[in-house]
């Protein structure tokens, strides 16, 4: 177990391009992955990029289990994707509500593609190639942005939809 902190909104290194993994397997890569999926549990996340905990290289991590307390969220399986690409397949985006554990305190609402093709790898080199939709399609959009060193508020659209969570939410808290 290695928990690391999350880097905040305001941090430079987040808004960095990250740098292609070249070797897969290596013990730097395989203890970056466990760090990584330490911390995403930890701050009971959806999704994880590597640039929030300060190292710029392309490896996301994604995953949602279905939860009795949220039972409209769909079930995400649990994927380590490295060196993603995405495709749109429609032009059609849905808007619904996003948070992020570099931005926290907080929801938007985030347009986002309804439907991609994804492409990456595992940490072993393992092709990794889906069509994906809904929620699934929305936290590979959100996590493969922050390798682009883009986060989701730079996604809004109407601002009035953004704003801090116990406040637009006070039943769930
Ligand atoms: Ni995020």
């Amino acid at each position: 177990m290695a928990i690391q902190s999350v880097l905040r909104m305001g941090e430079e290194s987040l808004l960095q391009v990250s740098e292609r993994v070249e070797k897969f397997n290596t013990p730097e890569l395989n203890n970056l992955i466990q760090d990584m999926h330490d911390t995403m549990k930890h701050e009971e996340g959806a999704g994880l990029a590597a640039p929030q905990i300060g190292i710029g290289l392309q490896v996301v991590i994604f995953g949602v289990e279905q939860n009795a307390r949220y039972p409209d969220v769909e079930s995400v399986p649990y994927t380590i994707l490295i060196n993603p690409t995405i495709k749109p397949l429609t032009k059609e985006k849905e808007e619904d509500w996003e948070g992020c554990l570099s931005v926290p305190g907080m929801r938007g609402m985030v347009p986002r593609f309804s439907k991609i093709h994804y492409h990456g790898y595992d940490q072993y080199g393992n092709t990794i190639s889906r069509d994906v939709v809904g929620f699934h399609s929305r936290v590979v959009q959100h996590e493969c942005d922050h390798l682009q060193g883009i986060l989701y508020p730079m996604r809004i659209t109407n601002f009035r939809t953004f704003g801090f969570t116990d406040v637009l939410f006070p039943a769930k808290n």
